[in-house]
């Protein structure tokens, strides 16, 4: 079975639902605490085994191909005040893994995002991480996920339950159990209508898919929002060909939603080392008057 070494990144999304500061700064760029949610997605990824990444852009989403480029004017301004060792950490940042960055020419939905990557992968197995989900785990979700493609040789879906609100604004999950956390998955359906969802189980921005994905993107038409939509080449992929989903153990945050942003910067922000005393003094304060 080939290894999984390659990843793609979506990021050339609108982010209508982080506007107005989406209009300024990609939401990929958006923090938690001093570092943005992409950065997490790429670190989640290395730590995972996969060596390329593809990020998927758009127009207004310079800073992200910035970040992970040396800043010289940075670089000499700390190597004249002796920071060289910050220098070197923030070089780091560029030199994770090799990075590289493709176009999306207009944000026809996720899945038109993907399929932007088809060159880029060819004929293996690839990890998606979708670009403004941030997963705090013990074990890199990318490393749990691609466990269970080795293990059954079919795509994976990263899935969690969620509530019933949540669900009809995701996609929903028709599954089989199949052991511990993994299961069989034989149906879903993107932004389900109430009456048409499966369960409660969702993806939640981590799938592993085989190349084959690409063949069946090329028909796949506009769906929910009038995007191209992953979960409609999913479920194709599930029906034809078979796909598994894994239940995975991380806290995530939907850094594309202002709860989410607030939700990881308070929770993170508890535990960062420069700032989790002072800030959980603060809370303490402000706690009584909520
Ligand atoms: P989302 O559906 O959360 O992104 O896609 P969006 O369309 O930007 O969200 P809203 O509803 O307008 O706020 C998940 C990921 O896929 C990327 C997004 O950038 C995000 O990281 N994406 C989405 C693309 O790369 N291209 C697209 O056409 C759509």
């Amino acid at each position: 079975m080939k290894k999984i070494t390659k990843a793609v990144i979506p990021a050339a999304g609108l982010g209508t639902r982080m506007l107005p500061v989406a209009k300024g700064i990609p939401k990929e760029m958006l923090p938690i605490v001093d570092k943005p949610c992409i950065q997490h997605l790429v670190e989640e990824a290395v730590a995972s085994g996969i060596t390329d990444i593809l990020i998927i852009t758009g127009r207004g989403k310079d800073a992200i191909e910035n970040y992970f480029d040396y800043n010289i004017e940075y670089n000499n301004k700390l190597i004249a005040s002796g920071k060289e060792q910050l220098m070197h950490e923030l070089n780091a940042i560029a030199d994770m893994a090799n990075i590289n960055f493709l176009r999306q020419k207009e944000a026809k939905g996720l899945g038109h995002a993907v399929y932007c990557a088809k060159s880029f992968i060819g004929d293996e197995p690839f990890v998606v991480l979708y670009g403004d989900d941030v997963i705090i785990s013990e074990t890199p979700v990318v490393k749990q996920l691609t466990d269970v493609y080795y293990k059954y040789g079919l795509g994976v879906a990263g899935v969690k339950s969620v509530t019933k609100e949540q669900i009809v604004k995701y996609c929903s999950l028709k599954v089989d159990h199949l052991e511990g956390n993994t299961y069989r998955v034989s149906d879903m359906i993107e932004k389900p209508a109430p009456d048409k969802i499966f369960s409660l189980l969702s993806i939640l921005g981590r799938v592993v898919l085989p190349p084959e994905i690409f063949d069946i993107l090329e028909h796949t038409p506009r769906g929910a929002g009038n995007e191209i939509q992953l979960t409609d080449a999913m479920r194709e992929l599930a029906v034809t060909k078979g796909m598994t989903a894994c239940e995975f153990e991380g806290k995530r945050y939907d850094m594309g939603s202002k709860l989410g942003l607030l939700m990881a910067n308070v929770e993170q922000g508890l535990k960062h080392p420069e700032t989790g005393e002072a800030f959980r003094a603060f809370l303490k304060e402000l706690a009584p008057n909520l």
